[in-house]
């Protein structure tokens, strides 16, 4: 595999999808090809799949299970011919999420987690992720201002506070790959640092 995976994390409200442009247009000024696409989702059955994730109740493992079954088809239908032609994928989430959203948050416990990841990913890892940190309060006021909350962005401050930890502990374990960007500045502070982070890949 010649291409690398890009992934774009963060708590609801951290503002990573804003972002999006502006790192494809930095990879294509470089001559590199980008698909750009989305956990879960990226395929016609993973947007089926999200749309029952987002809007129906579930056991949090009936919800982790799921995610890896959009992820499985994902990884066959997109990330991995992807890669292989060379080009770059940039995925809003990946399994960051799960670690952060169905473990940290719900409990699901870390070894089944892993027990997946190694079951669907083999050997495939993010090259780069960019985790978008803002404060607890700070997410919850701009989702309150955005949209219609989905089923997670209507969960309590406890939830999203567990979310944040547990993506903070996994940048610190894995500081090479996760780079933490400061979301919580102005919107041109926050797009001057991911470019600085992308301009070197
Ligand atoms: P999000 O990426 O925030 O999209 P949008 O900006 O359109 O709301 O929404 C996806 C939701 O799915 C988000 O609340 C996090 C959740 N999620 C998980 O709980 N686990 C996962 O593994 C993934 C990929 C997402």
């Amino acid at each position: 595999m010649t291409g690398k995976l890009i992934t774009l994390e963060g708590m609801d409200g951290a503002g990573k999808s804003t972002h999006i442009p502006t790192i494809i247009k930095i990879l294509e000024s470089k001559d590199i090809e980008v698909v750009s696409t989305r956990e879960p989702g990226g395929t016609p059955l993973g947007e089926h799949l999200r749309t029952l994730l987002l809007h129906e109740g579930m056991h949090p493992e009936t919800e982790t299970l799921l995610m890896f079954a959009a992820r499985r088809e994902h990884i066959a239908q997109v990330i991995t011919p992807a890669l292989n032609r060379g080009a770059y994928v940039l995925s809003d989430r990946f399994t960051d999420a799960t670690y952060a959203y169905q473990c940290g948050a719900k409990g699901v416990s870390t070894a089944k987690i892993e027990q997946l990841e190694r079951w669907v990913q083999e050997t495939l890892q993010p090259d780069l992720t960019l985790l978008f940190d803002v404060p607890v309060e700070v997410s919850i006021q701009r989702l309150a201002m955005a949209r219609t909350p989905d089923k997670f962005e209507r969960e309590s401050a406890d939830f999203f506070t567990r979310i944040r930890n547990a993506y903070l502990q996994r940048a610190e374990s894995d500081p090479q790959r996760i780079k933490v960007i400061d979301a919580n500045q102005p919107l041109i502070d926050v797009a001057n640092a991911v470019q600085k982070i992308i301009a070197v890949l």
